[in-house]
């Protein structure tokens, strides 16, 4: 017999909520069902309604957590409104789909993993580029050993934009630490497939017209020894390749979104002339290094892991958890991990501080729901005297 459709209320109808999740549902419709949906934009509200017939709609957040026909609550909305959107679901015994990120300071990620513990299997991380195919397509060639020792992994998100809405300024929870970094980091930590020993990280503001951070570079070393190093960019005008991946057998290349993967490998079963090391000293007119004739292997072929993916499958995977018990690919350690790591990054580059929690609250009365972010001035409409002053680096 067919499980029982799962019912949403979804919070934030915007980009993601309208262009993102609402086709994700509509794709998987044998699952899942809107049944109610919350923003404060009433236009927005009529336009969801539309879309999902017999949806009920919301302004206020409590009415939509009062509502006992749905099930799930999608968090969707802003990212400073995550965490405690997610904590109030869970109290109200709600299950739980929080986007990414889902919260822009540790000790906020901590106390979704303690309420993950308190309300066990209700809260579940939208991780989803965990389900891009490249990612694991490439992590199976990784982990088969085809390339042996791997001790580089080079991720790039090039691009170039002066991108003017909210997730380029700080108060509104902008900035690409928060808005790529959670997917590449999430990814990183899963390559690295070991506890993470360091991170180092830079921020910077290079084309984006607020002022949150639009270059993100972090290198991770595992207890491994293994190294990721990761770039999310607005300012680069010559894209580095998506992946690099340098192993001691070969190393892997995928040069963009939807390219083949390259393949250089040593050939198997050939006579080196040098098996060892010399310490003797060479002759004076020697070579840096006696020129021998090695042979690889070179392979191209599309992106297609065995494990059948694409980032919209998340849902499929809620759906099968929920319903039939089976286990959550993204665990909630793994989230809050993510966000320990963006926590570190953000302490080393206290100019891009997260955003009071306070002051978010105030502006969010004040001007949702059309915030003019876009218009740069977020932070300047909202009226200075009566918000809160804003605390210098808050953890
Ligand atoms: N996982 C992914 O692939 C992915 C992709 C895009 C965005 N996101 C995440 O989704 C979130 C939303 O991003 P977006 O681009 O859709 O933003 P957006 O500004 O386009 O949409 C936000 C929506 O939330 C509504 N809103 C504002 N205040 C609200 C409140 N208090 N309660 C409920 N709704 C409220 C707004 O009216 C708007 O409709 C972000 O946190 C972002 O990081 C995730």
């Amino acid at each position: 017999m067919a499980e029982k459709k799962i019912k949403i209320g979804l919070v934030g109808i915007g980009r993601a909520g309208w262009g993102m999740h609402s086709r994700e549902i509509e794709k998987y419709q044998d699952l899942y069902e809107v049944v109610a949906a919350m923003d404060p934009d009433a236009a927005r509200l009529t336009e969801i309604a539309k879309r999902f017939k017999g949806c009920k709609t919301y302004q206020d957040f409590d009415k939509l957590l009062a509502d006992k026909n749905v099930e799930l609550v999608v968090v969707a909305n802003r990212s400073p409104e995550h965490t405690p959107y997610a904590l109030k679901a869970a109290q109200a015994g709600k299950y739980v789909f929080v986007e990414k990120p889902i919260a822009l300071t540790y000790d906020d990620a901590k106390k979704l993993l303690a309420a993950s513990k308190k309300y066990p299997g209700k809260i579940f991380c939208r991780h989803n580029r965990r389900f891009e195919s490249a990612f694991n397509h490439i992590k199976q060639i990784i982990d088969s050993g085809l390339l042996g020792e791997v001790f580089l992994i080079k991720r790039r998100c090039h691009s170039f934009q002066r991108r003017e809405d909210w997730q380029s300024i700080i108060d509104c929870g902008g900035g690409q630490l928060n808005n790529w970094g959670p997917h590449i980091i999430d990814q990183g930590v899963q390559f690295l497939d070991c506890k993470v020993k360091e991170v180092w990280g830079d921020l910077k503001k290079v084309e984006a017209l607020g002022d949150a951070e639009d270059h993100v570079k972090i290198v991770l070393k595992g207890e491994s020894g293994r190294v990721y190093d990761m770039e999310i960019s607005g300012g680069v005008l010559f894209p580095e390749p998506v992946y690099t991946v340098y192993g001691t057998k070969g190393s892997l290349l995928l040069q963009s979104e939807g390219s083949k993967i390259q393949l250089k490998l040593l050939a198997e079963k050939q006579n080196f002339k040098h098996t060892i090391s010399s310490r003797i000293s060479p002759p004076i007119t020697g070579a840096f290094g006696e020129p021998e004739t090695v042979r690889f292997e070179e392979r191209s072929f599309d992106v297609n892991p065995d494990w059948e993916v694409d980032i919209w499958s998340i849902y499929k995977y809620l759906f099968n958890t929920i319903r039939k018990g089976e286990k959550f690919p993204v665990k909630m350690e793994e989230a809050v991990e993510v966000v320990r790591i963006t926590q570190v990054v953000k302490d080393m580059n206290p100019k891009f501080k997260t955003p009071d929690a306070e002051f978010v609250a105030k502006l969010d009365k004040i001007e949702k729901p059309a915030c003019a972010c876009a218009k740069k001035a977020c932070a300047k409409k909202a009226p200075a005297k009566k918000a809160p002053a804003k605390k210098a680096a808050k953890k």
